[in-house]
């Protein structure tokens, strides 16, 4: 798929803000700092569309970009960092909600740093996701700070670590913002949804 337009619409607080014109939406979640908002980036090829920081906890919001005038790349906060209990909180209560409630929501990509092995936050969160029947994806990240063997075997070794629980196991990708590796795979998958 090629992305010929993308331009930021709104940053909503809750799930009752969002854009309400029905168009096909794609959110990506994660822990802070996995690298969600330099993802988007670099999948609409467009430099400081989603904000970006060194700093874990800079999305504090859910943000709608429109992508060919036709569907919806989402921003959304991270988990498991926040600078106090109660952003923490807010933080959930708003990213919940928006799982929950976005009747247009086609697909949740979920976003795993791929140097690190599975940790419980990621786990209890995938099997929320699966108990709720919200379809998602894994997007390991930052697959340029390893060689490509040991990003294969990483993400291969975290999936499968999911059939102790799962009997379908969720398509995953591998990616970097760095190399754009992954970048073609995903907006195909995200073509594929949409063409269905
Ligand atoms: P929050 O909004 O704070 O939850 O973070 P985020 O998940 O949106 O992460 P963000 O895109 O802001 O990136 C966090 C840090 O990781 C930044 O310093 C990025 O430059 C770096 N980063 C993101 N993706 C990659 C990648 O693919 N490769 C490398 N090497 N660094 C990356
Ligand atoms: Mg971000």
């Amino acid at each position: 798929m090629i992305i010929n337009k993308s331009e930021f619409v709104i940053s909503a607080p809750s799930v009752e803000r969002c854009p309400d014109d029905n168009k096909p939406e794609y959110a990506f979640i994660g822990r802070s700092n996995v690298g969600k908002s330099s993802l988007i980036n670099m999948l609409c090829q467009h430099k400081g569309l989603a904000k970006t920081s060194a700093t874990p906890g800079k999305t504090l919001l859910i943000n709608h970009f429109l992508i060919n005038d036709e569907w919806y790349i989402v921003d959304l906060p991270g988990y498991g960092y926040a600078r106090s209990k109660t952003t923490q909180s807010k933080l959930q209560i708003m990213n919940t909600g928006y799982i929950l409630k976005r009747q247009q929501l086609c697909c949740l990509f979920v976003l795993i740093d791929i140097r690190h092995e599975q940790k419980d936050i990621d786990r209890r969160f995938v099997d929320w996701l699966g108990e709720n029947g919200i379809p998602f994806a894994i997007v390991f990240t930052k697959a340029d700070k390893l060689t490509q063997s040991r990003a294969f075997s990483n993400a291969t070794k975290w999936m499968n670590t999911l059939k102790d629980t799962w009997e379908n196991l969720p398509p995953f990708f591998i990616t970097s913002a760095a190399n754009r590796k992954g970048r073609e795979e995903l907006l195909n998958y995200i073509e594929e949804i949409n063409n269905n």
